[in-house]
């Protein structure tokens, strides 16, 4: 890559690691009822007494309606269905063979890199933007550098569902400040450790996956890349969705009170708070580019639930937006955090045509919210 450098970012590829094993709305509720029903045998007496109280089915026809999906992939099926266990078994890897984030993490960069053209002696630093990272250090950023053959230097964040956008916007600024010419955002999301799959109210909601977006210079950029038109964050402090987990603080996921230390949230105020400042945010952000909304070709919005992106997409275009306007992957990746607006722009961006303008747009814990205004070049 020798071409001159023009301080100007670019999306040059995109990768995509979906896990083989896929739990369907049926299955996450014959085993989540299997549960039920053995909690309320166990305690038939206490629930009898008032002390405990019963727990309740849950639905298929609810999760759908509520949320828009039918079925998330998943590392660990048999371990997630097992009413006894309800939570993923990734047996533990030993320190000389690569984790299982940044094995997923480097399927998906290198599906990128491909996709771009670029090997990796090409691409100068790598940020590992994911809402859980596997262990305090060394940083899976590094790791998933040393398994790709990168030099150069790489560094974890994590913002959430939202750490894929701020990744973008970082690996933007390396670029716009000559620090770098290609930088690789990889966001390995195994959200089923941190979901709570014996919690009716959620635990139909994520899926596991990886996706990766390789942010360069136009300079250097193959041709048929997204220029990237603008950028902009928002983050505003809400403890509507929080996980307590933490080095300081760690219960066995599975244990008693341990609820706190996975995810948890007030989904209906999430919805109503986070809609409006999201679309505030993009309106503000297309007039500051001078973009008019409803001329936006497509809008990968966050996958976290169908309801929330048709009332986004509405106030943004003006008008009821088709699945051609707003694809969805939340009927069969279901939340895929940070991921879910990339996977989307993954899957559903090849047929778009030079001069198309689109937005990828996050949100989630925090809050936080972050969007970015691309544009086909030829
Ligand atoms: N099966 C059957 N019924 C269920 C159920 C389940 N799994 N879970 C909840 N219900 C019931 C509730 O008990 C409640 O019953 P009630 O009206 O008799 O009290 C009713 O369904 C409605 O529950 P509620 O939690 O208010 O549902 P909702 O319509 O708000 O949908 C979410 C729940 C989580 C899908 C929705 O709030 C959401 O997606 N919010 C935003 C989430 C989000 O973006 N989070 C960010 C994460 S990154």
């Amino acid at each position: 890559m020798t071409a001159p450098l023009t301080g100007r970012p670019v999306i040059s590829g995109t990768g995509l690691f979906t896990p083989p094993e896929s739990i369907t709305n049926e299955e996450l509720v014959a085993s989540f009822n299997a549960f039920v029903d053995r909690h309320n045998a166990e305690h038939a007496e206490a629930i009898a007494s008032g002390t405990v109280e019963a727990l309740s089915h849950s639905s298929v026809e609810f999760i759908e309606k509520a949320s828009g999906i039918k079925a998330r992939h998943v590392m660990s099926k048999a371990a997630i269905l097992d009413p006894a266990t309800m939570c993923p078994r990734l047996p533990e890897r030993a320190n000389d063979e690569i984790s299982v984030m940044a094995e997923i993490g480097v399927a998906a960069a290198r599906q990128a890199l491909e996709r771009a053209g670029r090997k990796p002696e090409d691409v100068d630093a790598v940020l590992c933007a994911a809402s859980n990272m596997q262990r305090a250090y060394p940083a899976m950023a590094i790791e998933i550098q040393q398994a790709l053959g990168i030099e150069g230097f790489g560094f974890d964040m994590n913002v959430a569902c939202s750490s894929a956008t701020f990744g973008i916007q970082t690996a933007a600024d390396y670029v716009r400040a000559g620090n770098a010419k290609s930088v690789l955002v990889v966001s390995p999301e195994i959200t089923s450790g941190h979901l709570n799959w014996r919690d009716r109210d959620s635990h139909f909601i994520f899926g596991d996956v990886a996706t990766a977006v390789l942010v360069e210079d136009a300079g250097v950029a193959p041709a048929g890349h997204w220029e990237i038109l603008g950028t902009r964050l928002k983050t505003v402090f809400s403890n509507n969705i929080r996980n307590n987990f933490g080095f300081l603080n760690r219960a066995a996921p599975e244990g008693e009170g341990a609820a706190d230390k996975l995810f948890v949230q007030e989904g209906r105020k999430v919805f109503k708070e986070v809609v409006p400042m999201v679309a505030q945010m993009i309106l503000d952000e297309a007039d500051r580019l001078g973009l008019e909304p409803a001329m936006l070709r497509r809008l990968w919005l966050h996958q976290a639930n169908a309801g929330m992106n048709r009332l986004i997409a509405h106030k943004v275009l003006g008008h009821e937006a088709s699945d051609d306007e707003s694809p969805t992957v939340l009927d069969t990746y279901g939340n895929t955090s940070s991921a879910g607006s990339i996977i989307a722009f993954h899957k559903h961006s090849d047929d778009l045509g030079a001069g198309d303008t689109g937005l990828i747009c996050s949100f989630g814990a925090g809050y936080s919210a972050g969007t970015v205004f691309v544009r086909k070049v030829a």
